[in-house]
């Protein structure tokens, strides 16, 4: 979930285990060109990458519900590319308000697994600061659809997170298979996606990217095996949640 040390990560999220993992990194991934996801939002504790989240509205950043635990308090970085690059010019904005899908539960099954965070300020879109679309219907995503994802997370279960933003592309997989390989029956709130590439410790929250649209957020993967995974990874879906994004939004 977070470039944060595995103790922390206990800490702060006491529910997580059986077989599924907070995805935090990503695997297989090149770095992005500087500023080519200007959606792109490390939220961050005490300035530290905690999960990343992406620019829907002037107010309002989506993130995965599993990022928060009612106890940290997130700034949201936005314009970033290097996270130890001190004189970049990133815009920070404190958190107002911590929107969780009223679905969701913190229980370990990851359903409407989506947060969105009210921004105290309103942001100004720039070069390095704007917003992606999201679905606003209901729509499957077909299989084998070529899609992406980005983050500052870890780039293999033993390894640390990447200060540059990373990108990998990653390919929609078909439910059925999903949920055979998973050895469960996955949600409708949840879409799956595998290879070439994929997310680790520290990824959560980031946007799965088809045809420049956010279909999906980061959930959660194959537990400790981020490098080669035998699950594939689990996104929430987001035009299934839409109608409430859409009752959040008006009060913004
Ligand atoms: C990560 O480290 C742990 C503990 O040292 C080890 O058991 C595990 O096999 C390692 N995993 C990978 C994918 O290298
Ligand atoms: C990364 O690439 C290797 C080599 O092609 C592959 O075996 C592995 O499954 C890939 N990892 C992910 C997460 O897709």
């Amino acid at each position: 979930m977070a470039l944060i040390s595995l103790l922390l990560l206990a800490a702060l999220l006491p529910y997580l285990g059986h077989s599924a993992s907070v995805n935090v990194g990503i695997v297989n991934g090149t770095q992005a060109k500087p500023h080519s996801r200007p959606y792109m939002v490390s939220v961050q504790v005490n300035g530290i990458h905690f999960c990343g989240g992406f620019l829907v509205s002037e107010r309002l950043v989506m993130t995965a519900a599993h990022c928060w635990n009612k106890k940290p308090t997130f700034t949201v970085v936005l314009g970033a590319h290097d996270l130890s690059d001190k004189n970049e010019a990133t815009v920070r904005v404190a958190v107002e308000k911590y929107q969780v899908h009223p679905q969701y539960r913190h229980d370990n099954t990851y359903d409407y697994d989506i947060m969105l965070l009210q921004l105290k300020e309103t942001v100004k879109k720039s070069k390095t600061v704007d917003l992606i679309t999201i679905p606003k219907k209901d729509e499957d995503i077909p299989p084998n659809a070529a899609c992406s994802i980005a983050g500052w997370g870890k780039t293999g279960t033993n390894k640390s997170g990447s200060n540059q933003l990373l990108e990998t592309p990653t390919k929609i997989i078909d439910k059925r298979r999903c949920n055979h390989l998973w050895d469960m029956s996955l949600t409708p709130r949840m879409v799956c996606a595998f290879h070439p590439g994929g997310s680790c410790w520290g990824d959560s929250g980031g946007p799965l990217v088809c045809n420049n649209v956010a279909v999906g957020i980061v959930s959660f993967g194959d537990e400790n095996t981020c490098e080669n995974p035998i699950k594939p990874d689990v996104y929430t879906k987001i035009s299934v949640v839409y109608p409430w994004i859409k009752s959040v939004l008006k009060y913004v």
